[in-house]
């Protein structure tokens, strides 16, 4: 058991979910929680034009507002996504919308993109100087009709390309009404368009709900073709109650361990969809450097962790790279995709 896991991980989970989320993430942007960093040239990646020092990315929704944006390299991750932001500033959901589930070691959450606003957190993302690639998720904010989505991620997308190295377009949060339904063939691609009319050429990926038919997805690869993206993010939290233990009335999108089969199966189906021509980012249900590693194999170049950070703490990143590292070892790799390609299983 590590120190979090022992003396702090108890202290945080007696408060209230978003109280402890919070309070850690106000500790990470004073500088306060830091980690042993894990640094080996086998681990780096490059992806469409940006270089990542390890493949261990911070999954959007820890850090909405950007308020921690200078700190999560010295928690050891390889890239940090911030976000969702809306254009306008918005409260979000009632609260309580933050439900651990510690014995399955998952989250259900219904918060509903509360966030100051892409204009506010903008000086924040300007200054924040070199370090890690940073990508900025947006989404629609709730007062905006569904109908008039394009036209507002298009205004969002005016300020956010400059902020980010690439910008996430989310259409598969749960927990604003409708937002899903832009994943629709016509809907996406009308975002696509409104955006690429403002800025071409930009690296804008589109992360995708785990609950689409193959039939969906097949649509939303088409769209990602035809609008020459850079990648999709797979996936976001499944509304699905699949692999808990116990039924829960919780409304809201599940994440954590119950949700890793659902998102592999998602990342496989893209990966032979994507046949190597873009670049996916693999998330959900990562607790281990196995974890990491089947969704390097199923054909993700990048990952990003929320759930398992939360149970595991700050030495979560270094213990992922450290596994990774071992595997290497064994196999040995002098790469990530020397190791993807070999069957060696990792100790972490
Ligand atoms: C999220 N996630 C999320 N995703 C997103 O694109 N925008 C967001 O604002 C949020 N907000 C958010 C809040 C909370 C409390 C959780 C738990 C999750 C989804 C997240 O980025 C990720 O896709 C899933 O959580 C799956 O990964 P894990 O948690 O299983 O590692």
């Amino acid at each position: 058991m590590s120190a979090y896991e022992r003396v702090l991980r108890p202290i945080l989970f007696r408060l209230d979910a978003e109280r402890a989320h919070n309070l850690a993430l106000w500790a990470v942007a004073r500088g306060l929680i830091r980690t042993r960093l894990v640094k080996d040239d086998r681990l780096q990646v490059s992806a469409n034009n940006l270089y990542f020092s390890n493949p261990v990315g911070l999954a959007a929704g820890v850090d909405k507002d950007a308020t921690a944006v200078s700190r999560w390299s010295s928690l050891g991750f390889g890239f940090a996504e911030v976000g969702t932001l809306t254009y306008h500033g918005q409260p979000g959901n009632p609260k309580p919308r933050l439900i651990r589930i510690p014995e399955d070691k998952a989250i259900i959450n219904r918060m509903g993109f509360n966030n100051g606003g892409i204009s506010a957190a903008a000086p924040r993302l300007a200054s924040r100087g070199a370090g890690i690639p940073i990508g900025v998720n947006i989404g629609k904010s709730k007062v905006t009709p569904i109908e008039d989505a394009a036209a507002e991620y298009a205004k969002i997308y005016e300020i956010a390309w400059k902020l980010g190295d690439y910008v996430v377009v989310n259409v598969s949060s749960p927990n604003t009404p409708d937002l899903r339904s832009l994943q629709d063939k016509q809907a996406l691609s009308d975002i696509l368009t409104a955006m690429r009319t403002v800025k071409e050429g930009e690296r804008i990926f589109v992360k995708i709900s785990p609950d689409l038919t193959v039939g969906q997805l097949e649509d939303v690869v088409e769209v990602g073709w035809q609008q020459r993206i850079a990648g999709f993010i797979a996936t976001n939290t499944t509304v699905s109650r699949d692999g808990l233990s116990r039924p829960t009335q919780e409304v809201g999108g599940l994440s954590g361990r119950p949700l890793k089969p659902l998102a592999d199966d998602n990342l496989q189906l893209l990966s032979e969809m994507v046949n190597g021509e873009m670049t996916l980012i693999g998330v959900g249900g990562i607790f281990s450097a196995q974890d990491v590693l089947d969704k390097l194999r199923l054909g993700a170049s990048l990952v990003q962790i929320y759930s398992g950070w939360v149970y595991n703490g700050p030495g979560f990143v270094p213990k992922l790279l450290l596994g990774l590292l071992d595997a290497m070892n064994e196999a040995n790799a002098l790469n990530l995709s020397e190791l993807t390609s070999k069957g060696v299983a990792p100790t972490g």
